[in-house]
């Protein structure tokens, strides 16, 4: 039997994050390809939804089958076992990407060297810093025209709300780029434009050596030790404690296409990486180290075959060592389940595992039993934090279009919302009138594909004039029972009962908060536990 101790320190669990097209893909594939868990680029398959195919549903169950084959990607590299999990690119899909964010240790976040920091990466980041998740910075594409990199590291520093430390530095950029001089090992390598061998020179130079003049000539030499010195002026040096507290971000430059700067980055996330972290719950700390089994769900895959209506729930270990067959403690639902076909995802397939450790993902056939943030325990009441449902940015009314399947429909926009494919409000003054809240309208017609075709419900949605959702709570309980009464169409409940206030527009919901004191507004739906707690 393997000594979990070992284990839990071999493991390194992280995602890849970007902005659609910065290279997420490439660097995944990348990694995957100097790990040796895949012997040829082109393996891995982009779950990025084409564009322009927002509507052809074959394409999106194509994607489907795709982001659940990369969902986990595993691989040994020094004696490590490196759990990717993949991350949904289409901003439509965001929500499932920040709730991967909570079952990692790490992040390594890629930007586009020409596009800077993007909306979409903002996001990400604000969710990264919600948890102090450390984040190790890949500045990508240096092969083409980029920014001036001075210029991206305020750009991050100042958008992303976190500092940086360069621990490689480029020798030009676009065209004339020659290669990344390591601050940290104090070697320079040298670009060699490769997209599909490892090849690559590295030599241990000094910076102020005639060796580094002889390699990239005097003009690169000059501008090379200009830049150094005044890195090492105005950043601090690079401390691994800090970036673990996720307060400082290690910055790399490279060429992912191109293979660059790829194992720098690799065999610097092994060096400094954290292996499994311990985790809240709404009573204590988990500490990964426990011998008792604990773990939650934070992604479910449906399966779109109407005959098969299995679906995956992702678990993510948290404590303890998980067992096939062996009885486990659903918390929400106070019933005990086993699994006798548990899944390891490896790069490009999945095979029966007999059992996991603390970092680990994996996949458990479910038949209706969990719900994203669903807690799995050996027989403590407790249940993970930090996997929060952020206001959504679109809203509209589900309407039923044949009422002989009332039944069909509600069954199914329940579970899909278990999935966590959209968020669902519901107003029970107003009838039980059905708000469903989504990042993106690609949702909507997933939603409706899906209630036609596995629940036979028909519906439409209509656009709603609403722009924010708020969680409500008060110490003082007649207090919110009037402000409820007293908003009666602006309120919502969600699909555990909490009373959300449905605001119109920004300045609307401003108002609110400023005549209502004693009524707290909450953005995203995580004090529910903390309340309880
Ligand atoms: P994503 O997952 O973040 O959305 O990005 P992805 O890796 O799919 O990369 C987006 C595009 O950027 C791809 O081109 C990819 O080849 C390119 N790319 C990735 N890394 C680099 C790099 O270092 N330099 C340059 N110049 N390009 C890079 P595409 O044309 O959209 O797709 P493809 O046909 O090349 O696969």
């Amino acid at each position: 039997m393997a000594n979990i101790q070992d284990e839990i320190h071999k493991r390194r669990t992280f995602g890849i994050i970007s902005h659609p097209d910065a290279g997420k893909t490439t660097l995944t594939e990348k990694l995957l390809l100097f790990g040796g868990a895949i012997q040829t680029a082109g393996a891995v398959k982009s779950n990025k939804i084409k564009k322009g195919a927002t509507s052809d549903f074959m394409e999106i169950e194509r994607q489907r089958g795709i982001s659940v084959a990369t969902s986990v990607m595993t691989f040994e590299y020094n004696n490590l076992k490196i759990n990717i999990l993949d991350t949904p690119g289409h901003k439509d899909f965001a929500e499932d990407t920040y709730r991967t964010l909570t079952a990692v240790d790490s992040v390594i976040l890629v930007i586009d060297c020409v596009k800077g920091v993007e909306e979409q990466t903002e996001r990400l980041m604000e969710v990264c810093r919600m948890r102090n998740t450390p984040v190790i910075i890949f500045i990508n594409k240096m092969d083409r025209e980029g920014q001036n990199p001075f210029d991206l590291l305020d750009e991050l520093e100042q958008k992303l709300n976190i500092n940086v430390r360069p621990l490689t530095w480029p020798i030009n950029i676009g065209a004339n780029f020659k290669g990344v001089y390591n601050l940290y090992e104090k070697s320079l390598n040298l670009f060699n434009a490769n997209k599909t061998k490892i090849e690559k020179e590295v030599v241990s130079v000094d910076i102020h050596s005639d060796e580094l003049l002889k390699r990239v000539g005097e003009r690169d030499t000059r501008q090379l030790r200009e830049d150094v010195e005044l890195i090492e002026g105005v950043y601090d040096e690079f401390d691994r404690e800090t970036y673990l507290s996720g307060s400082v971000a290690p910055v790399f430059f490279g060429s992912a296409v191109n293979n660059f700067g790829v194992q720098e980055l690799l065999d610097t996330f092994t060096e400094i990486a954290p292996s499994t972290q311990k985790r809240q719950t709404d009573v204590r700390v988990v500490e990964p180290e426990e011998k008792k089994f604990s773990g939650f769900i934070f992604k479910i895959h449906a399966n779109l075959d109407p005959k098969h209506r299995d679906r995956i729930a992702f678990l993510r270990i948290c404590s303890g060592t998980f067992e096939r067959n062996k009885f486990y403690h659903h918390v929400r639902l106070d019933k005990n389940l086993r699994f006798n076909n548990p899944y390891n995802f490896m790069a490009q397939d999945k095979e029966v595992v007999d059992e996991g450790f603390p970092g680990d993902v994996i996949g458990l056939y479910d038949t209706g039993n969990f719900k994203i943030g669903d807690t799995m325990t050996e027989g403590e009441d407790l249940n993970f934090q930090g996997i929060p449902s952020f206001s959504p940015e679109i809203f509209k009314e589900l309407i039923n279009l044949d009422p002989m399947k009332s039944k069909q429909l509600e069954k199914g926009i329940q579970q899909l919302t278990d999935e966590g494919v959209a968020q669902l409000f519901v107003q029970p003054q107003l009838g039980n009138r059905k708000i469903v809240g989504t990042v993106g309208e690609l949702q909507y017609e997933v939603i409706q594909y899906r209630l036609e075709h596995e629940y036979g419900a028909k519906c439409r949605f209509d656009g709603q004039s609403i722009s924010k959702a708020c969680w409500l709570t008060s110490e003082d309980q007649k207090k919110l029972n009037e402000f409820v009464r007293l908003k009666g169409q602006q309120i919502a409940q969600d699909k555990d009962g909490n009373f959300v206030f449905l605001a119109e527009s920004e300045w609307i919901l401003r108002m609110n908060i400023q005549n209502n004191p004693e009524i707290q507004f909450h953005f995203t739906s995580e004090f529910k536990r903390a309340v309880e707690a």
